[in-house]
């Protein structure tokens, strides 16, 4: 199969993740912060390490500000439900992705939110300028910012964002940009900053991370409440971090799978990674420019994006493309609205949506060179 669905979730994993999650499965009897028998101190220096990976990977000072997850969805959820008041004002631009449009959705409804989605550009780009001015018009209590569309690729202009969002908390989801782009939150007044740890960082599903700009804890409600195995004799959460947002028994073979995927980046290089998986998007985009009826979405300007590349034939569905690479030619894609509508409905190919091929680093030359000529063949 030449897998082209890198974006849903990255694959294959690099072997020192396989080996990770498995030697925490087979090698450590115990739950970290739990028990004082070897086993359990043994998980928790794994968890603390983990922790600590993760801080320096994005540049953040305090490594208890880095909360481990369920993946970005449960860490989208955890400042949205966890921030929001009744009658807020939310601003969030029109790339954003379901884990995000359906939280606000339903916050709407639950505390009356006020939601405005900023206008972007048919390339995918936010307007900076609206955004200004929506701002000065009344401040927000929340801007939510998706850094790398799941659809176009589309890199928002996370400076220019940074200048002009003044007071407003910043939340960046950063499931399609940990991992592809530098990121460091020790230098940027990022306030919130969700992502997965199967993606771009080659970690297993089921582990994601938040980070939070340090003080900003007291101003977000736990979403969840339980055992930490700490100030077991209080019958509330405890307050300070990472204690408050994580309870329960953690995941710690993911975790652990999450902080190899780490080592591997750190290991081959980001910039080496980022390279390799959009000259490989550049290939194929360059191998199918002839291609008759051939829509291309996203920005025009390819280092204005990630490794994702969407398109459309005219005539043809997307589900039917994308149904035809897998069972002809075994090109793995993804088509449809890819869990965000509203991408769709800005880029102009809504409901139909579009046909997604998305690189990663393990692509191989062939692979944008064979995607290249299935697509050829189907169009005709
Ligand atoms: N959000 C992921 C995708 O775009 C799952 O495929």
């Amino acid at each position: 199969m030449i897998y082209l669905d890198q974006a849903a979730t990255s694959f294959p994993k690099p072997v020192e993740v396989v080996e990770a999650i498995a030697s925490t499965l087979k090698n450590i009897p115990g739950s970290p912060g739990r028990s004082a028998h070897k086993g359990a101190l043994e998980a928790s220096r794994i968890l603390f390490e983990a922790r600590e990976k993760v801080a320096s990977f994005i540049g953040a000072e305090d490594s208890s500000s880095i909360i481990f997850t369920s993946g970005a969805t449960e860490s989208l959820n955890l400042v949205l439900q966890g921030l929001l008041k009744e009658g807020d004002r939310v601003l969030a631009t029109s790339m954003e992705h379901n884990s995000v449009a359906r939280v606000l959705g339903h916050l709407k409804k639950e505390r009356k939110l006020e939601v405005i989605y900023l206008p972007c550009d048919e390339e995918g780009f936010l307007d900076l300028e609206r955004c200004e001015k929506i701002l000065r018009e009344k401040p927000a209590q929340l801007l939510c910012v998706n850094l790398v569309s799941n659809v176009t690729g589309t890199i928002q202009p996370l400076h220019e964002i940074l200048a002009l969002k003044g007071e407003t908390l910043l939340l960046l989801d950063g499931a399609q940009a940990v991992g592809h782009l530098p990121l460091d939150v020790g230098h940027l007044p990022i306030d919130f900053l969700a992502f997965s740890g199967h993606k771009g960082l080659f970690g297993p599903p089921g582990v994601g991370v938040l980070y939070l700009r340090p003080g900003l804890e007291e101003k977000l409600r736990p979403l969840k409440f339980g055992g930490t195995g700490s100030r077991s004799e209080f019958l509330e959460q405890p307050p300070f971090l990472p204690d408050r947002f994580e309870c329960g028994t953690p995941n710690l073979p993911g975790i652990a799978g999450l902080a190899a995927g780490i080592d591997f980046i750190e290991k081959i290089g980001l910039t080496k990674i980022h390279r390799h998986e959009t000259a490989l998007a550049d290939i194929f985009l360059d191998r199918i420019k002839e291609c008759p009826g051939l829509k291309i979405y996203g920005p025009q300007d390819r280092v204005k994006a990630s490794a994702i590349v969407s398109l459309n034939i005219e005539g043809l569905a997307p589900s039917e493309v994308a149904r035809r690479l897998d069972r002809e030619f075994g090109v793995a894609v993804r088509a449809g609205l890819h869990c965000a509508p509203l991408a769709h409905q800005t880029i102009g190919s809504f409901p139909q949506g579009t046909v997604r091929f998305s690189f990663g680093y393990f692509n191989r030359l062939a692979d944008a060179e064979k995607a290249a000529e299935a697509l050829l063949a189907i169009a005709g």
